[in-house]
């Protein structure tokens, strides 16, 4: 009998990968998804890559009726992927209400329903955010987390005090917190990947489509960081290698196999990669002219962080396994691919 796993946010970047990989593990995903960040037609290119259409569900997690009515429709359900979010940074300063509403309301609405209807397990999509700048490098497990400079980052701070608050007192309930260092790259086949609206505030992104000539040039931020050639450093890791943590963490879970029922793990590469390396690779592996300038320093970034992967490896057995080449050269084919390029 197939296990039956939610995955909210399905139909956007990290979700989509992941719901790939569940399903060729075997499980059977629903995913719900309001579509604020994300397209339908995701749908169809999950189908194309795995063979199955996934079951979907529109509607805003944060509204408590309706998510109430979809896990009476769905009583099946094991585990839960919690993916749904929003995430841009810049906007969460702008608009503090709609983060804290979306991202905490969601959690909560899903967590009482967990109670309600029986669910035993969760994976949370944290982040590499909720250490800031950190005082020892690699960053491990056991490294403070520090107070968080943007609602967003607060979000996923409060979220996981959430629940460990929950776990707490729910005994029965066993949670995971997956905090990724930078995603980046797209699935194989080119048919899904990360779709940013409007100008995009990411490295990669704005790699691309600058290589694709939607925009005239990058702007690296600062060349004056602490670091070997100036450039701030991060811990880039692959969207296929992050979706298999996910489905290696939803087994730990259905397995029992957690120390205790609220864990968390950081998922990065272990490698610390600058901004002009960044940079050198992708125009070394694609070939491609890429236009940059030094600018500033952009308010409210780190200068370095990497993560000590070894609690990752060694509870949960995985470890990333794309290079940074073939990763900066997936995101490309995946540029070309919307953007029709030959
Ligand atoms: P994404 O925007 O591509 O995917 C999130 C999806 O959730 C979107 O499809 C959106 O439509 C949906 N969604 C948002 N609010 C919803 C709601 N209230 N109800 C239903 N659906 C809703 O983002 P992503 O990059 O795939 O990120 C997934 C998760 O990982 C997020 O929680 C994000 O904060 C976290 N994360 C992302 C990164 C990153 O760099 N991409 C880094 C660390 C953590
Ligand atoms: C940002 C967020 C982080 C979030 C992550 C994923 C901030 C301060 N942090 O991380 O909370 O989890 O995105 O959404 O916003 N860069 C350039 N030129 C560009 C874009 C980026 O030089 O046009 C540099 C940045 O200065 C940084 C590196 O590239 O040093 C990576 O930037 P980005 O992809 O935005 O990720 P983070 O800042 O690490």
């Amino acid at each position: 009998m197939q296990k039956q796993i939610l995955v909210t946010g399905g139909t956007g970047y990290i979700g989509s990968h992941t719901v790939v990989e569940l399903q060729n593990s075997g499980f059977k995903v629903v995913i719900v998804d309001n579509l604020s960040n994300s397209e339908i037609s995701v749908l169809s290119a999950i189908e194309k890559i795995s063979g199955i259409r996934p079951d979907f569900e529109q509607f805003d997690l944060s509204d408590k009726t309706l998510t109430d009515a979809f896990f009476d429709k769905y009583p099946k359900i094991e585990a839960i992927i919690h993916f749904a979010a929003f995430k841009a940074v810049g906007e969460s300063v702008e608009k503090p209400l709609e983060y804290y509403r979306n991202n905490l309301n969601s959690l909560m609405n899903l967590l009482d329903n967990m109670k309600r209807c029986g669910i035993a397990h969760m994976v949370f999509s944290s982040s590499c955010t909720v250490y800031g700048q950190p005082d020892i490098l690699p960053v491990t497990e056991s490294t403070p987390r520090k107070p968080a400079e943007s609602p967003y980052g607060n979000t996923k701070a409060i979220c996981e005090d959430i629940l460990r608050d929950f776990c707490k007192v729910n005994s029965q309930t066993n949670c995971i917190a997956l905090r990724y260092f930078n995603p980046i790259g797209a699935h194989p086949s080119a048919l899904i990947g990360e779709l940013p609206l409007g100008v995009p505030a990411n490295l990669v992104p704005f790699i691309t489509q600058t290589a694709a000539g939607l925009r005239k040039e990058l702007s690296i931020f600062g060349d004056d960081y602490n670091t070997p050639d100036g450039t701030a450093i991060r811990d880039y890791i692959n969207v296929v290698d992050l979706a298999m943590a996910h489905v290696v963490a939803i087994n730990r879970l259905l397995n029992n196999n957690q120390k205790n029922n609220f864990e968390f793990f950081n998922i990065g590469t272990g490698q610390g990669n600058s901004v002009l390396q960044l940079v050198k690779t992708f125009i070394q592996v694609t070939g491609v002219n890429l236009p940059y300038k030094i600018v500033g320093r952009r308010a409210g970034d780190i200068e370095k962080t990497w993560a000590d992967t070894t609690l990752a490896n060694s509870e949960l057995g995985w470890k990333a396994e794309k290079t940074l080449e073939e990763t900066l050269l997936s995101a490309w084919m995946w540029e070309k691919k919307i953007r029709d390029i030959k």
